[in-house]
């Protein structure tokens, strides 16, 4: 039985497409979904699967090593970060393999600061002609990690911030939760 945790800060809605594709997968099990926000979407989301979560502070995450006992007590194989915006301690990366989607090609548009609309508003004035996803191994710095998976969507001149938030999202649906199977499984 492989064992993960997800990390989320918002919506979710990653982390709900991942439940959904593991659901009926009993090789598979997501522990629990952590949250630096108690009022973050993602934990009613993860109301709807039965799954624990755990709600943590900037101290409990940089000041004490709640969440390392925690993730250790789960004996999770990896830690995936699905939206997630604080910078990973270096006690967690030092204990597991964390993974994150970040919705540009890196090293495009990642950074401090980089996340979410700012991203594909920063892509549209930019006048690209393609984005998309890619899928990183995470170390002590944002974004800077070894890339696992990239794909790549086309941009439109007429395309909008939110029309290629949809693009990248669809992408994102698609291939994070396949690429956490072959990571896990090699399938
Ligand atoms: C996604 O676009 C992901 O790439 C980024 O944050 C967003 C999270 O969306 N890191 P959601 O909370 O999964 O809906």
């Amino acid at each position: 039985m492989k064992k993960i945790a997800i990390f989320a800060s918002g919506s979710g809605s990653n982390a709900e497409n991942i439940a959904h594709y593991f659901e009926k997968n009993e090789n598979l099990n997501i522990e629990c979904i952590y949250s630096n926000k108690a009022d973050a979407f993602v934990l009613e989301r993860a109301k709807r699967y039965s799954i624990p979560t755990l709600v943590f502070n900037r101290d409990d995450f940089y000041k004490s090593t709640n969440v390392l006992e925690s993730l250790k007590g789960y004996d999770v194989d990896i830690v995936v970060l699905a939206g997630f915006l604080w910078l990973i301690p270096e006690n967690l990366i030092r204990n597991f393999t964390i993974i994150n989607i970040h919705p540009a090609l890196l090293p495009s548009y990642g950074g401090k600061g980089m996340y979410g609309n700012k991203v594909h508003e920063a892509v549209v004035a930019n006048k690209e002609t393609e984005s998309g996803i890619t899928i990183h191994f995470v170390n002590e710095k944002y974004d800077e990690g070894q890339t696992i998976f990239q794909a790549i969507c086309e941009i439109l001149p007429s395309d909008t911030a939110d029309d290629v938030a949809s693009k990248v999202h669809a992408l994102e649906y698609e291939h994070f939760p396949r690429v956490i199977d072959r990571l896990l499984f090699g399938s």
